[in-house]
């Protein structure tokens, strides 16, 4: 499939005003996306549980105009340090959907998670304002396969942040060619689809908050280090190979190998960082100090909870919701002593994207 089946040729005029408003959660990648061609090709394939809790709330009135314009009003109030990232998305996206230069949208936007938790919102925001597009586009005619209404509110997410592709639906959803991934593309993200074992259905994820500020070095800036890093190709290689094997212990509920996938996938993220030039280090003394606990409580108790990391210094602790009374107790007496004010979100794998409006 190309980009060309993704271009919407159909006549505004159609409707003068239409509100529409779509909720998006925020995934956490199992296998990494950390690289990638232009424009937003990733380097090697990714996968991730979509989450439940923490989403992106967003509704659009599109109101005919002159020519495309926006406002954006985040959690009640005007939010102009959104404005650069919106706008290039919409510019990024026009050519798919040249009916938006005839719109003007003004956009509601909320997140369920706390302001300045340290989450990144640009998966679940974007997911959120594409899916709003996409209804927009149905609503003018197109878009009247479901699949398709998906596919391409997952591509216009991508063309706005990488990751945020993966946010459109759930439980799971994979994005980059993969051999063993039936219909997998580069383009948009696809559900995962092969059978889940039962127990990754409902699997938890509590995000344990270490640092709350703005990140030092962003994502968008970490890909581009990885152009020319020493240790590039073998990374996007371990990638796929890590997928491949994921992709079985999906299936089978080896959990002990999912523990080996998972972490090695967040420590390699981070040694990339620490491994480019310039180095620099996400990691924060509370972050190191969460993993080495985890290791050790799983040790002891054979507890089958785990970690990873984003592009941060925050933790996603991960475990079958049958340990859960059990890792709460060792979460409130012992890790949230190294989160900042004690604070987590406790988060669990989900559905997907939900229309709201
Ligand atoms: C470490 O999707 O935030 O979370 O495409 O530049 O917006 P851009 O980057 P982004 O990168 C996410 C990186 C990651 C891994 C992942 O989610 O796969």
């Amino acid at each position: 499939m190309t980009e060309e089946v993704f271009k919407a040729q159909l006549n505004p005029s159609n409707f003068s005003d239409f509100r529409v408003g779509w909720k998006s959660p925020s995934n956490i990648a199992l296998v990494k996306y950390w690289g990638k061609k232009p424009v937003q090709i990733p380097a090697n394939a990714s996968l991730s549980f979509t989450l439940s809790e923490s989403c992106t709330s967003t509704e659009v009135q599109f109101s005919l105009a002159e020519a495309s314009s926006f406002d954006l009003v985040f959690e009640g109030k005007a939010k102009p340090s959104f404005h650069p990232k919106i706008q290039d998305f919409l510019d990024r996206i026009l050519p798919y959907c040249s009916f938006l230069s005839a719109y003007h949208l003004s956009i509601e936007t909320s997140n369920s998670f706390p302001h300045s938790s340290g989450i990144a919102s640009s998966a679940s925001a974007m997911a959120a304002l594409a899916l709003s597009i996409c209804s927009l586009e149905r609503e003018l005619g197109g878009l009247q396969n479901e699949a398709l209404f998906f596919q391409k509110a997952s591509f216009l997410s991508r063309l706005g942040s990488g990751s945020a592709c993966r946010s459109v639906q759930g439980p799971m959803m994979s994005w980059g060619e993969h051999p063993d991934l039936e219909n997998s593309s580069d383009l948009y993200g696809t559900v995962f689809e092969a059978e889940l074992q039962e127990v990754f259905k409902s699997y938890k994820d509590t995000i344990l908050l270490v640092h709350k500020g703005q990140k030092s070095v962003s994502s968008t800036a970490g890909h581009d280090l990885m152009k020319g890093h020493i240790f590039a190709a073998s990374r996007f290689e371990q990638a796929q190979m890590h997928l491949t094997q994921l992709k079985s212990v999906l299936q089978n509920g080896d959990l002990e190998h999912f523990i080996r996938i998972v972490e090695s996938e967040a420590l390699s993220l981070h040694a990339m960082m620490m491994s480019s030039h310039p180095y620099y280090i996400l990691m924060q003394p509370n972050t190191l100090a969460i993993l080495h606990s985890v290791m050790r409580y799983r040790q002891e108790t054979k507890i089958p909870v785990c970690f990873t990391l984003d592009a941060g210094a925050n933790v996603h602790l991960l475990y079958p919701e049958s340990n859960q009374t059990e890792v709460q107790a060792f979460i409130e007496e012992e890790l949230s002593l190294f989160c900042e004010q004690g604070a987590y979100l406790s988060d669990a794998v989900g559905k997907g994207s939900e229309k709201i409006v």
